[in-house]
């Protein structure tokens, strides 16, 4: 198999206020092809954006492992996470506004790890403009600030500088949840794009129906863990977990 990401066995847990730990992810397995998209569903805090974090080396792991494309990066720390990892995937927040800096233009925030990478300015500026207009915005919204643009447009901008370091996997946690149903279906279109291109994704969406719609493959986490993963189709018409389908009552 051409696995880009395996997670294995991860493990999590956090100080619990009154002592104790309490286990956030535990013992979570998976694996993303190259050009797959799998979804992570399951009640909130059941772990997903834990997960995430985990998997990008965000959130140090209390035990497992994380490979990427081929390499354990598990330890991986400063230059060599940024220098490797980094490049090769990306995150995609819920609110993107807050993924931008408010003091500096659209154009500008996506222009920074073109420039970390020894691109001219110019060079940065043309990228920018190309990227912005891959993720269906004017070349011109470069010179917005993230309060002029709308929530929508605001994501595309987010989607572009998550693109501009040339990854192989976005992971996109709750990526469309903020944004009302048009704006949505145009991220999810050009998200579609992008895998059609053969992007690969983490896509962590409590609406079942996206997820139906993009991921190959879907994992369901219940309190920490996976409780069933296979692919989307097999899972929404037969789910064997008794979890899975309340899950998919409750969606209805
Ligand atoms: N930094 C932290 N410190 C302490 N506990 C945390 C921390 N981050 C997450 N948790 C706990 O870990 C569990 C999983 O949280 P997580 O944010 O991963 O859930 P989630 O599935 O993403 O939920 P949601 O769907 O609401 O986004 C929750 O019980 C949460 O309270
Ligand atoms: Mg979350």
């Amino acid at each position: 198999m051409n696995e880009l990401l395996i997670a294995e066995k991860l493990v999590k847990s956090f100080p619990r206020p009154g002592g104790g730990r309490d286990m956030a992810v535990a013992e979570v397995s998976f694996a993303i092809a190259s050009g797959e998209a799998l979804g992570l569903v399951g009640e909130s805090g059941s772990g997903k954006s834990t997960v995430a974090g985990l998997v990008t080396r965000l959130i140090e792991p209390d035990r497992g492992r994380i490979i990427l494309a081929g390499k354990d990066i598990t330890g991986a720390r400063g230059h060599r996470l940024r220098r490797g990892a980094y490049r090769k995937m990306q995150m995609v927040f819920q609110n993107p506004l807050a993924s931008f800096n408010p003091r500096r233009t659209l154009g500008s925030s996506i222009a920074e790890p073109l420039l970390n990478q020894g691109h001219s300015k110019k060079e940065a500026a043309a990228k920018v403009c190309a990227l912005l207009e891959e993720c269906g915005l004017p070349g011109g919204c470069a010179r917005k600030y993230p309060h002029e643009v709308s929530g929508g447009q605001c994501q595309q901008a987010a989607i572009a500088r998550a693109l501009a370091v040339g990854p192989e996997l976005l992971i996109c946690d709750e990526a469309t949840s903020a944004l009302d149903v048009t704006l949505q279906a145009q991220i999810m279109e050009l998200l579609g794009r992008l895998k059609k291109r053969g992007l690969s994704f983490l896509f962590i969406c409590h609406n079942l129906a996206l997820v139906q719609d993009f991921c190959d493959r879907t994992a369901v986490m219940q309190a920490g863990r996976i409780v069933e993963q296979g692919r989307t189709a097999d899972i929404l018409a037969s789910p064997a977990h008794e979890y899975t389908q309340r899950l998919i009552e409750a969606a209805l």
